[in-house]
């Protein structure tokens, strides 16, 4: 059976007045139904515009310079524009960070949810109605019949982001898309709002590609992990593979990176150092400026993503994958347990 989605080799290059923008440099993923999937990088490294992407809502002007996303086994890449566009719109709905920016501040956020049923589906005004509550009750908004004529003004915040959820799921999407879903919440919001999330995807069978910066977020309901470095995936694998031994060293920096609640804050550990700025990404591998295990090697070659021996489903860009474990001598504070779920 193929996979929901399936993205191979994804560029996406961005002209600007003095220079070429390299945003994403070979993006591959796959993602099944019922499948919760997390791209996670640091900001900058190409995440939004690789979601972006798939949906055909590139900022202008970037655009997709070579890939293919193929659906349920079919490459829509090379369909006419207007085709391409009506299945992958069919097909994904997207979720972003800022719910208040998302929604239209004039318009009953019931009116918001029922207008895809309405305008899409070709439900009647009163099924459209009926529809918009039955989704508000499916992400959990309490009383869903009175809030129906609220403005996203006088929601919270993370009920606002569960209308945005329920916008998304109005199209009847098989794939959810969540930019930084969780971002502008608090903690306890966030776990709530991603909990919606992954109960939509147990009851429903979608796919789920969830971005964040956060490891700790996307740990807390993704199966398998991308992690973005400069616009690549440098490394990919279960969320177990990666957390227990991530072969590739800015993972690594990644999850040391993670606030680890038994430390006092300003014990909060960061990478040092700036990703490459990516009109003019270096020869070799983007990290080894900041990395502390930089060989001459690393810089003069690229490393693809290679397969990790013994390891199924587990990549990564690094020449030293099969020596990871060694690396636990370079990281003096240990690794936070993050695996929560078996
Ligand atoms: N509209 C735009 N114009 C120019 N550069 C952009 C635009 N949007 C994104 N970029 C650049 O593309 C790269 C990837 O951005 P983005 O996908 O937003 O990163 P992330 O979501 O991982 O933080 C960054 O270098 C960013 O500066
Ligand atoms: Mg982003």
């Amino acid at each position: 059976m193929s996979p929901l989605l399936e993205v191979h080799d994804l560029h996406v290059e961005i002209p600007l007045p003095h220079a070429h923008l390299y945003a994403v440099r070979g993006v591959s993923l796959t993602v099944d139904a019922g499948e919760s999937i997390g791209v996670v990088g640091e900001s900058g490294s190409g995440k939004s515009i690789t979601l972006r992407a798939l949906l055909g809502l590139l900022p202008r002007p970037a655009q997709v310079t070579k890939g293919s996303i193929i659906l349920d086994g079919v490459d829509v890449t090379g369909l006419p524009e207007r085709r391409r566009t009506k299945m992958l719109t069919d097909a994904m709905s997207m979720v972003f960070q800022d719910s208040l920016t998302a929604l239209n501040p004039v318009m009953r956020v019931g009116d918001q949810i029922a207008e895809v049923p309405r305008r899409r589906l070709g439900m009647s005004k009163r099924a459209a109605h009926a529809r918009a509550v039955e989704l508000m009750d499916q992400v959990g908004i309490p009383e869903p019949e009175r809030r129906f004529r609220a403005y996203p003004h006088q929601l919270s915040g993370g009920m606002r982001q569960r209308v945005c959820i329920a916008i998304a799921l109005s199209a009847e999407p098989r794939l959810i898309l969540a930019d930084e879903p969780t971002t502008a919440l608090d903690v306890t919001i966030q776990a709530q709002v991603l909990e919606v999330i992954d109960g939509l995807r147990r009851d429903h069978q979608l796919g789920v590609v969830l971005v964040s910066h956060d490891l700790a977020v996307i740990s807390q309901t993704c199966s398998r992990i991308y992690v973005m470095y400069a616009g690549r995936v440098i490394e990919s694998g279960s969320i177990r593979q990666l957390l227990s031994l991530a072969r590739h060293p800015y993972t690594f920096a990644l999850l040391r990176a993670v606030p680890d609640p038994d430390l006092p804050v300003h014990r909060l550990l960061t990478i040092p150092g700036q990703p490459p700025d990516l009109t003019a990404v270096p020869a070799g591998c983007s990290f080894a400026p900041r990395c502390a295990l930089t060989e001459p090697a690393c810089r003069e070659v690229d490393p693809p993503l290679t397969a990790v021996p013994k390891e199924p489903d587990h990549a990564s860009a690094c020449i030293r994958l099969e020596t990871a474990s060694q690396w636990l001598d370079w990281a003096p504070v240990g690794v936070p347990d993050l695996v929560k779920k078996t």
